[in-house]
């Protein structure tokens, strides 16, 4: 995990904040890190949910998704994108059509060279880096798959019997 470092909001987002308004980020983009789209515009309204959210989950008073709603091309998957791409946070983006299953997010086990291996998905990749995991059309998803993701956003761990457990 590297150092935590702190951001000012208002030079960072481009946003009026009083200067003393900080969020922790990490000081150099990783390979997961997004491009910084330098036209992209914040809004502070939605700019403060989001960062609301990501305070809470660095200091652990929650493990809950964040679910953005809206029109088509409103915005809602760039917000999240560009927060990750001036924060330096590693982000894994998977497009939920309809026929995602938790099962794929997971992952799945593998052939080579005579070995079978566990193939990691975006989901268990991103607890294990830390990354934030953004479900493009998550709504598209059967409502009974999505329960298998209760356990992980109740803070428990993700098991994986095929991974030996
Ligand atoms: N605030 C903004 N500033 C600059 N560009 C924006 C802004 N909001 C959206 N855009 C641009 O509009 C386009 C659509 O945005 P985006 O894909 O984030 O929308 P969406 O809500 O996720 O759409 P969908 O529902 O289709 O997934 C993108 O090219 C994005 O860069
Ligand atoms: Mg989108």
């Amino acid at each position: 995990m590297p150092t935590v470092v702190e951001f000012q909001v208002n030079s960072t987002f481009n946003i009026v904040a009083p200067d003393s308004v900080r969020v922790s980020g990490y000081p150099v983009p990783g390979p997961l890190t997004p491009g910084v789209d330098p036209d992209y515009r914040f809004r502070s309204s939605l700019l403060s949910d989001v960062l609301v959210w990501q305070r809470g989950l660095l200091a652990g008073e929650h493990h809950d998704g964040l679910w953005l709603t809206g029109p088509m091309g409103s915005g809602k998957s760039s917000l999240i994108r560009q927060v990750a791409a001036r924060l330096n946070l590693p982000l894994i983006e998977v497009n939920a059509k309809t026929r995602l299953e938790v099962a794929d997010l997971v992952g799945y086990r593998t052939a080579l060279g005579g070995d079978v291996l566990f193939q990691d998905g975006p989901l268990t990749r991103a607890l294990r880096e830390g990354a934030w995991l953004l479900l493009d059309e998550v709504d598209l998803m059967e409502p009974g798959e999505l329960v298998g993701l209760n356990t992980v956003l109740d803070g428990g761990p993700l098991v994986i019997p095929d991974n030996g457990g």
